[in-house]
């Protein structure tokens, strides 16, 4: 028996199954991979990777991939899934972001980190450690959900945020890596200058098979920001409010005629390593 302390951002994540959600995002993960440009035979970590969503394509494309996530059940959902598709290229291991250990320094040609590495704490020592394990030349691209965007994840968060109980002192929101200065001033203090840092709006499309209620159900049940927040306002009597206002969300974004498409607005940066 061990007496390791709860690391409540592992707890977070292992709790439900993410790998429903990550179902929904299978060809935006595909087709972002292809717009970076990842080239054959390059090493890349995917950092934050879940069960491959953004992984495995690169693995597709030839890269040599190692993903690495804080969460176990999604660690061994993504070896699962890279063994199914014959992808000995790519392999997941348990890890988290703010240490990287035993990751060596200059590891990797590209870093990847998309709706990931913004959820670890001390973002300081996340961008510090991003740039450690990519060399001289390599590129980070990190995908961040933004705060106050008016499309679909940044208003979960918002909606759910205000039926969860209030964070402890001192948290410091995974959303403020959706804004450019924040960006600026993490990789900053890890020795990046604000010139090798480039910004982009990009969409990510969630595709569900199902109406926007039912894809509610899923978040409600897998999702583990969604489901603390269901399960504080449950004890507030709140619940049906938080479920109405999630349907309405969604609904309101759904592009779909027949089951549920729902574009999200993203950060895209790059941050280009310099030489030593
Ligand atoms: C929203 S999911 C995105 C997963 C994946 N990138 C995708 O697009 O499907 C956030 C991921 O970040 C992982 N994560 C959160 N905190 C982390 C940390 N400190 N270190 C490594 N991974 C972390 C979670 O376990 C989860 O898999």
């Amino acid at each position: 028996m061990t007496n390791a302390p709860l690391n409540p951002n592992k707890a977070l994540w292992e709790k439900g199954d993410f790998t429903r959600i990550a179902a929904t995002m299978r060809e935006s993960g595909e087709a972002l991979v292809q717009r970076i440009g990842i080239a054959r035979e390059s090493r890349v970590l995917d950092l934050g990777c879940g069960d491959g969503t953004t992984a495995l394509p690169a693995a597709k494309l030839g890269a040599n991939v190692v993903g690495v996530d804080i969460a176990r059940n999604l660690v061994e959902a993504g070896n699962r899934r890279a063994r199914e598709l014959g992808r000995a290229n790519c392999t997941f291991r348990e890890g988290d972001a703010t240490n990287l250990h035993p990751l060596p320094d200059d590891g990797f040609d590209v870093v990847v980190s998309i709706f990931g590495a913004m959820f670890a704490p001390k973002p300081f020592d996340v961008a510090k450690e991003m740039v450690r394990v990519t060399r001289p030349g390599g590129r980070i691209v990190m995908g961040n959900w933004i705060p106050n965007d008016p499309t679909l994840v940044a208003q979960i968060l918002r909606i759910s945020s205000a039926y969860a109980p209030p964070p402890p002192e001192g948290f410091v929101s995974p959303m403020a890596w959706g804004v450019e200065s924040n960006v600026i001033e993490r990789f900053g203090g890890a020795g990046v200058p604000a010139e090798n840092i480039t910004f982009a709006r990009d969409t990510f499309v969630f595709n569900f098979g199902g109406p926007p209620a039912r894809f509610v159900d899923e978040f409600r049940n897998y999702y583990g920001p969604t489901m603390n927040a269901f399960e504080a306002a449950e004890k507030n009597g709140r619940a049906a409010d938080l479920q109405k206002e999630l349907e309405e969300l969604f609904s309101r974004h759904n592009t779909s005629t027949h089951a549920t498409s729902i574009p999200a607005t993203f950060l895209r940066v790059t941050v280009a390593v310099g030489q030593a």
